[in-house]
C-alpha cells in the first residue's frame, strides 16, 4: 500500500466512498510514493509550479513581460496526439465501428492493468477531479483523473473547473463521476533521477464506453493526458449524448451582434489545426464598425435541444488549448492577449529575455533563441537545416476568461442559443469557400463527408486529404455510421433546426497560394452566413448547395475581384464526380450502420452534378 504523507494535501477531500474505494483500489495497483487529494487553490498551483521549476519541467518566463507565465519542453517523441494507440473498447467491435481503434474490453483491462502495476513508483498520484461545464450545471458531467503528472493538474487547472468545489459536487449528489486513470508510465527506483518530461514509448489512450472509463498511459502530451478534452468531453461524452439525446461535437461556438445589437450564435466543426481558435476569437475588418464578435469556445460544443424546440450550446470547457505557431497580434489579437499572463506554453522557443517566440509570432525572428528541444536556435540555422525554433503542434494553455472577447454568457449553465452550424476543411482543391447545405439531410451529408488535409494536431503524416465526419473522425467513441443516425434523428427534437454551411479557408489558385486571405476576412463569409439565417440576402444554387452572389459577399476595404471570386467559388463538375466517389470509400466502410438519408442524400448530389 502506498505510503501517505502527513501532508494536509493527504486528507481525502471526499466522503463518496465508492470514489475513496476506487482511490485506494488504483493507488494499490499503481504503488505512488504519495497522493495528493487537489483542491485547486491558487497556493497549491504556485506549489506544484515551484516543484516543476525545481525537476527541470518548467521554466518560469520573465515576471515582467509574461506574468503567471511557464514554459515546458516535452519529450522529442511526445508532441500530440497518438490517433493508432488511441482505443474504443466496446464490448462488440461493431459498436466501435471501422473507424475507430478496437480491443476486447476483457484483453485491454488485463493488458492495462499490466501496465499500470507499479508505474507511479516514486511518484505523487494527484487526485484530480474536475467539471466539464460549469460546476452545478444540469449539463455538465464531472470526472475523476488520478494522474501521476503535476503537468497535468496545472494545465487541467485552466482548461477546465477543478478542486474543492467538485469534490462538494461529488458529495452532494449522487452524480456520476467518470472514472480516468492516467500514468506517464515512468516509474521512479529509489535513488532514481527524474527526467523533465517522463514518459514512455509505448502509449494507450483507452476507452470503455459503456462504462464510461478512462485509461491513458504512456504520454503526457495534450488531448492524450488532458483527459477532460479529447477522452472525456468528445470520445465518452458522445457515447452519453447518443443515449441521452443530446451532442457533444469538436466544435468552436461564437456568438455575432450586429450594429443594432441583434445577437446570432453560431457553431462551427474544422479538424485539428484547422482554424476553430482563430475563427472564435475573430476581430472583424476595420471596415464593420458596429459589428462585434464574442467567444464561448474554441474547440468543444455539448448542445442539448431546449424545451422549445431550439438547439443550445455550452462550451464544457474553461480554457483554451491553442496551436501557438501562426498566433500574432495580426492574425489573432485576442488570443495574444488572452495568453500574455497565467499561461503555460509547451514546445515553444524560449528568448534570451526569458519570454516566448514561435514562427509566425512576428515578422522578425529573434536574433537567437532555445528551440522547443533545448538547443541554440537562430533563423541562420534554421535557413541552413530547416529546424523550427517551436514545435508545429506546440501549444498555449490559456484562461478562457482571459480573453477580451469572451461573451457574457460564455458560463451560462442553460448555454446559448445556436442559429447555424458550419462545417470546414482544409481543401487546396475542389471544395468552395462558402456554400449553404439545402436543408438539414443534405446538411448532414455535408459535414458526414466532409474531407481535410492532416495536420501535425496528431503524429502522422501531414498533408493527406482524408475524410473526416464533423471533424469527428479521431474523437467520436462508437461507430461513426450511429454517429450519423443520431444527427438524423436530433432534427425531430428541433422546431427550429439551425442552418447548415460548409466553409473552406484553404482554397488554392494555380499559384499554390490561397485563394481567400482568410483570418479576420473570414468575417465576411460569417455576415453571408448571419444574413442568410435572418433570411436577408439571395442566393445562386449549385448541385451542391446554394452559394453567395458576388454582389452580396460584403467584400467593402478589401480589393477582391470578381474572376478570383468565382475561382473561389467555382464548383467543377468534373472534380466533384470524382469527390463523389471519394465519398464512396466512407459509404462503403460504414454501409450497415449508415441512415438511409445520406444514401438518398448522395444520389440526389450524383443526379444533379
Ligand atoms: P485545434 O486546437 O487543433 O483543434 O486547432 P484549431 O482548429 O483551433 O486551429 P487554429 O485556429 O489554432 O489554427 C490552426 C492553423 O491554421 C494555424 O496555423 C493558423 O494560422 C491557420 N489558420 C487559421 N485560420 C486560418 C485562415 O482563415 N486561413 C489560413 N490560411 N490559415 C488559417
Ligand atoms: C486537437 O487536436 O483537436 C486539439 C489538440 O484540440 S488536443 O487537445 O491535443 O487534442
Ligand atoms: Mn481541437
Amino acid at each position: 500500500m502506498a505510503t501517505i504523507t502527513q501532508a494536509t494535501s493527504a486528507v481525502p477531500l471526499t466522503k463518496n466512498q465508492h470514489l475513496l474505494r476506487w482511490v485506494e483500489k488504483m493507488a494499490e495497483l499503481t504503488q505512488p510514493a504519495n497522493i495528493h487529494w487537489v483542491d485547486g487553490s491558487q497556493e497549491e498551483n504556485d506549489q506544484l509550479c515551484q516543484e516543476m521549476v525545481a525537476s527541470g519541467t518548467l521554466t518560469r518566463l520573465n515576471e515582467k513581460l509574461w506574468p503567471g507565465c511557464y514554459l515546458a519542453r516535452s519529450d522529442k517523441s511526445d508532441v500530440a496526439r497518438v490517433e493508432d494507440r488511441t482505443f474504443i473498447c466496446s464490448l462488440s467491435k461493431d459498436s466501435a465501428g471501422p473507424t475507430n481503434n478496437w480491443e476486447n474490453p476483457y484483453e485491454m483491462r488485463k493488458k492495462l492493468r499490466g501496465l499500470f502495476r507499479n508505474s507511479m513508483n516514486g511518484r505523487t498520484m494527484y487526485v484530480l477531479p474536475f467539471s466539464m461545464g460549469p460546476v452545478g450545471a444540469a449539463v455538465s458531467q464531472i470526472g475523476v483523473q488520478l494522474t501521476d503528472s503535476p503537468y497535468v493538474v496545472v494545465n487541467m487547472r485552466i482548461m477546465s473547473r477543478i478542486g474543492l468545489p467538485v469534490f462538494k459536487e461529488i458529495d452532494k449528489d449522487y452524480k456520476r463521476v467518470v472514472p480516468c486513470l492516467h500514468s506517464v508510465g515512468m516509474p521512479l527506483a529509489p535513488g532514481q533521477k527524474d527526467v523533465p518530461w517522463p514518459c514512455n514509448p509505448e502509449k494507450y489512450i483507452v476507452h470503455f464506453p459503456e462504462t464510461r472509463e478512462i485509461w491513458s498511459y504512456g504520454s503526457g502530451y495534450g488531448g492524450n493526458a488532458l483527459v477532460g478534452k479529447k477522452c472525456f468531453a468528445l470520445r465518452i461524452a458522445s457515447n452519453m449524448a447518443r443515449d441521452e439525446g443530446w451532442m457533444a461535437e469538436h466544435m468552436l461556438i461564437v456568438g455575432v451582434e450586429d450594429p443594432d445589437g441583434q445577437k446570432t450564435y453560431v457553431a462551427a466543426a474544422f479538424p485539428s489545426a484547422c482554424g476553430k481558435t482563430n475563427f472564435a476569437m475573430m476581430v472583424p475588418p476595420e471596415e464593420f464598425k458596429g459589428w462585434k464578435i464574442t467567444t464561448v469556445g474554441d474547440d468543444i460544443a455539448w448542445i442539448t435541444p431546449d424545451e422549445q424546440g431550439r438547439l443550445r450550446a455550452i462550451n464544457p470547457e474553461a480554457g483554451f488549448f491553442g496551436v501557438a505557431p501562426g498566433t500574432s497580434v495580426k492574425t489573432n489579437p485576442n488570443a495574444m492577449a488572452t495568453l500574455s499572463r497565467n499561461t503555460i506554453f509547451t514546445n515553444v522557443a524560449l528568448t534570451p529575455e526569458g519570454g516566448v517566440w514561435w514562427e509566425g509570432m512576428t515578422d522578425q525572428p529573434p536574433a537567437e533563441c532555445i528551440d522547443w528541444q533545448g538547443n541554440r536556435w537562430t533563423p541562420e540555422i534554421a535557413k541552413k537545416t530547416g529546424a523550427k525554433a517551436a514545435h508545429p503542434n506546440a501549444r498555449f494553455t490559456a484562461p478562457a476568461k482571459q480573453c477580451p472577447t469572451i461573451d457574457p454568457d460564455w458560463e451560462a449553465p442553460t448555454g446559448v442559443p445556436i442559429s447555424a452550424i458550419i462545417f470546414g476543411g482544409r481543401r487546396a482543391h475542389t471544395t468552395p469557400l462558402i456554400y449553404q447545405a439545402f436543408n438539414w439531410s443534405s446538411g448532414v451529408y455535408a459535414g458526414a463527408t466532409m474531407g481535410s488535409e492532416t495536420t501535425a494536431a496528431a503524429a502522422g503524416e501531414v498533408g493527406k486529404v482524408r475524410r473526416d465526419p464533423m471533424a469527428m473522425l479521431p474523437f467520436c467513441g462508437y461507430h461513426m455510421g450511429d454517429y450519423f443516425r443520431h444527427w438524423i434523428k436530433m432534427q425531430r427534437s428541433l422546431s427550429m433546426t439551425p442552418r447548415i454551411f460548409h466553409v473552406n479557408w484553404f482554397r488554392k489558385g494555380e499559384n499554390g497560394e490561397f485563394l481567400w486571405p482568410g483570418f479576420r476576412d473570414n468575417f465576411r463569409v460569417l455576415k453571408w452566413i448571419v444574413d442568410r439565417v435572418h433570411g436577408r440576402t439571395r442566393t445562386k444554387e449549385t448541385p451542391i448547395g446554394w452559394t453567395p452572389f458576388y454582389e452580396d459577399m460584403d467584400l467593402r476595404g478589401l480589393d477582391f475581384p470578381r474572376e478570383t471570386f468565382e475561382e473561389l467559388q467555382q464548383v467543377d463538375r468534373a472534380a466533384w464526380k470524382r469527390e463523389v466517389i471519394d465519398h464512396e470509400e466512407l459509404f462503403i466502410l460504414l454501409h450497415a450502420h449508415l441512415p438511409p438519408e445520406l444514401v438518398y442524400e448522395r444520389e440526389l448530389l450524383i443526379c444533379r452534378l
